[in-house]
């Protein structure tokens, strides 16, 4: 088995996480069994090891109060609040996840467009309306509210005086909402139509080699339900949680898809031959050949990991999807024209990506752990997969799954799966969601431990307090330690880590603090402190001296 060295330029300066500069013994990887070290070359600088040496990690306790702490060396300022205007005419959404930053010019990489994932909304604070409520009548008016806040926002922002600032009214800045109208990248109609209405669930996402956003729908059901099948073949209606097809006949197959947000004219599509599915994330890699691979997970319990391998370069739409199969560490193909079970059981190919959790069930693909994030090693391009938990099945921490691809070649149909970390006390994390590898490759982690359980007596998270940012130091005395570098407020979870440019600054979504609130008047969280007295999902950008020494190790080049 050949163990091949990545070139500079394999990877993938578009991830904002770049390519391999001086690679340096990652001895985390090393630990845990990598056999990767033919692939780690010169030695660090004297220069380097002596800022490493004077590096100072304090990690922080848990905590269950409610605010954003940081550890020394860390400061953050609020970029983007709920309702902030954007221009004259738009507003930021609810519940910010993904976040990603392409500056105009890479060579000003503190001017340029932010792309933000709202994935779903608390309806008391956007539209007054109260689940549960028998004497509340639930009006068009509410749901417009809600449809429009979610969906994502562009923004132009630029950092002035050390502080990034939002371009009000600057001609890119806009929203998509789940009144968009979004052509469907597919030469079949699906549910008789080539161009669907909106895009709500947007959870993470990523980021194309041509400099496209990526967002993704996770819950899709949560909004306009889900087409159920019985065993005689005959399908029914599942009803939404928010109920919105009482309002909006939009079938349930126009959702749950990749889209694709062109940042320079706001055009958008959803890619159907990526299938349709929670998806949680899509992380792209770029092949020598131009041709793309594209990982997703299917965040909800007993699902599976996807990719998707490009037959033409640059290509989401000519190709074949796969599913893991984790123990026998084999892709499966999606593919019905050379899959009889698929042939007996489905009408064509279309059909398979409408329905491609049974397709991967069928063809006996593995059952995960809720995948979540998916991020790609910068220097040995192993694939980490965030497992966040299956309550069900007993496993309330979760874990980190890593699969390395034979002959490191992102193309292969072969490939081993291992734990790579697992969550619970002895790591001292639980529920990892979002990844994302600084300019040094730290791996940067949040958790997702949802309100309802989080500081509850009664389930087993209480020692964690509340959701919290976490690193993993690559190098120096902390490698492999996982540290914790940043609480979030009361019932919030961070999200959406994406690093700037020069690796100073870490984006960072506060998603529903105060979630827990049914009584408006009384919220269970008053981050971030604003004067109207409410809580309100933001973007945050995380700045300080600790980041700065962390991503100037030159371990990964700049782009
Ligand atoms: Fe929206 Fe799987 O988190
Ligand atoms: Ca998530
Ligand atoms: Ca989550």
């Amino acid at each position: 088995m050949e163990n091949k060295k990545y070139s500079r330029k394999e990877f993938v300066s578009f991830l904002g996480k770049v390519g391999l500069g001086v690679a340096i013994s990652p001895s985390f990887l090393m630990s845990c069994g990598s056999n990767n070290s033919a692939i780690i070359s010169e030695a660090l600088s004297t220069d380097d090891i002596n800022k490493l040496k004077k590096l100072v990690l304090e990690g922080l306790v848990s905590s269950d109060k409610d605010d954003l702490l940081l550890t020394k060396g860390l400061d953050y300022h609020t970029l983007i609040k709920w309702n902030d205007k954007i221009s004259d005419t738009d507003t930021f959404g609810f519940n910010c996840d993904f976040t990603c930053f392409i500056p105009f010019d890479d060579k000003y990489p503190e001017d340029g467009l932010l792309w933000v994932n709202h994935e779903y909304v608390h309806p008391l604070f956007v539209s007054n309306y109260a689940f549960g409520n028998p004497n509340q009548e639930r009006t068009i008016e509410q749901v417009d509210k809600e449809m429009y806040n979610v969906g994502g926002s562009i923004v132009r922002i630029r950092q002035e005086n050390g502080k990034w600032k939002i371009v009000h009214n600057d001609p890119h800045n806009r929203r998509i909402t789940a009144k968009t109208p979004i052509h469907l990248n597919w030469d079949t109609p699906i549910k008789e139509k080539t161009t669907v209405i909106g895009t709500h669930s947007n959870c993470s996402g990523g980021i194309t080699p041509w400099k496209t956003f990526l967002t993704c729908e996770e819950n899709y059901d949560q909004f306009y339900g889900e087409t159920e099948r019985l065993n005689d073949g005959s399908t029914y209606h599942r009803p939404s949680a928010f109920g919105w097809e009482n309002f909006y006949k939009y079938p349930p197959e126009h959702y749950g898809w990749v889209v694709e947000i062109d940042p320079k004219n706001g055009a958008v599509q959803k890619h159907v031959a990526l299938g349709r599915f929670a998806h949680e994330c899509c992380t792209l890699f770029q092949l020598k050949d131009k041709r793309v691979v594209a990982y997703s997970g299917d965040d909800s319990n007993d699902q599976h990991l996807y990719k998707f391998v490009s037959s033409k370069p640059n290509s989401l739409k000519e190709g074949t999807l796969y599913v893991a199969d984790t123990n026998n560490g084999k892709w499966i193909a999606l593919d019905w024209a050379n899959q009889p079970l698929l042939k007996k059981a489905f009408e064509n190919q279309t059909e398979v990506l409408i329905r491609a959790r049974e397709a991967a069930k069928l063809l006996g693909a593995t059952e995960l752990n809720r995948p979540e994030d998916i991020e790609i090693d910068p220097i040995t391009g192993s694939v980490f997969v965030s497992l966040t938990n299956n309550k069900p099945k007993g496993d309330f921490h979760g874990s980190i799954l890593k699969i390395e691809e034979e002959n490191n070649e992102h193309d292969s149909l072969n490939f081993s799966a291992s734990v790579y970390m697992a969550g619970g006390g002895e790591n001292g994390f639980s529920c990892p969601d979002n990844l994302a590898f600084d300019l040094s490759g730290n791996l940067w982690m949040t958790t997702d431990m949802s309100g309802s359980v989080m500081n509850k007596e009664e389930w087993p998270y209480m020692a964690f307090k509340n959701n919290s940012l976490f690193v993993i130091p690559r190098i120096g005395k902390d490698a492999g330690k996982v540290i914790r570098v940043a609480n979030a407020p009361r019932d919030a979870e961070f999200t959406g880590p994406w690093f700037s440019p020069d690796g100073k600054t870490l984006f960072l979504s506060v998603q529903h603090p105060g979630e827990q609130t049914i009584d408006l008047k009384n919220p269970t969280s008053l981050w971030p402190f604003d004067k109207d007295n409410i809580p309100k999902p933001s973007v945050v950008a995380i700045t300080g001296d600790l980041i700065e020494k962390m991503n100037n190790l030159h371990v990964i080049e700049k782009p």
